[in-house]
């Protein structure tokens, strides 16, 4: 039950955590078909599970046009309701259908800057069965160079572990 779930209890080690984390987040959705449900559910738990997410949520396809995002579950301040395929990091991961990690926004063209402590950020495409791609996943960190490797290869898993 989610009321069971307490993010102390994880261990410190970053890969290990990310693991006991996709078990915690299918015994929690298991059951729960419901799609809003479910990305609420990834949102909250991994929002809270790690000091360095500032902002965490998915950016939907938006079935009336194909190549634009809209805002869906999240956590975190207000952020921007659309962003076009190929606009900010969130469109290109979007565009290009894979992980973009930026250590620094700043230095990345045409970063939407959403909320200005934001500093670093990681976005993962996220798949339907199909292989169709539904949404991306997005967050930022109000410390520099906070994602790597290790977190790509965990939200990658959870998400397809989630969705797919
Ligand atoms: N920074 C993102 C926009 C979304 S918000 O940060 C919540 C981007 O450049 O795509």
């Amino acid at each position: 039950m989610a009321e069971d779930f307490d993010p102390a209890r994880l261990s410190s080690d970053k890969r290990a955590r990310y693991a006991e984390l996709a078990q915690e987040i299918a015994s929690v959705l298991d059951g729960e078909g419901d799609r809003v449900a479910r990305m609420a559910t990834v949102s909250s738990m991994l929002h809270h599970a790690f000091d360095a997410y500032f902002w965490t949520g998915f950016y939907v396809v938006d079935p009336a046009k194909g190549d634009e995002l809209m805002v869906g579950p999240y956590q975190g301040t207000l952020g921007c309701l659309r962003i076009a395929f190929g606009r900010g990091v969130c469109g290109t991961a979007a565009k290009e259908q894979r992980t973009v990690i930026v250590e620094d926004v700043e230095a990345f063209p045409g970063h939407i800057p959403c909320d200005s402590r934001s500093k670093s950020e990681i976005v993962t495409p996220v798949f339907d069965g199909a292989g169709k791609l539904i949404a991306v996943f997005d967050v930022d960190s109000d410390q520099p160079s906070a994602f790597d490797e290790v977190d790509a290869q965990g939200i990658e898993a959870i998400l397809n572990a989630t969705f797919a």
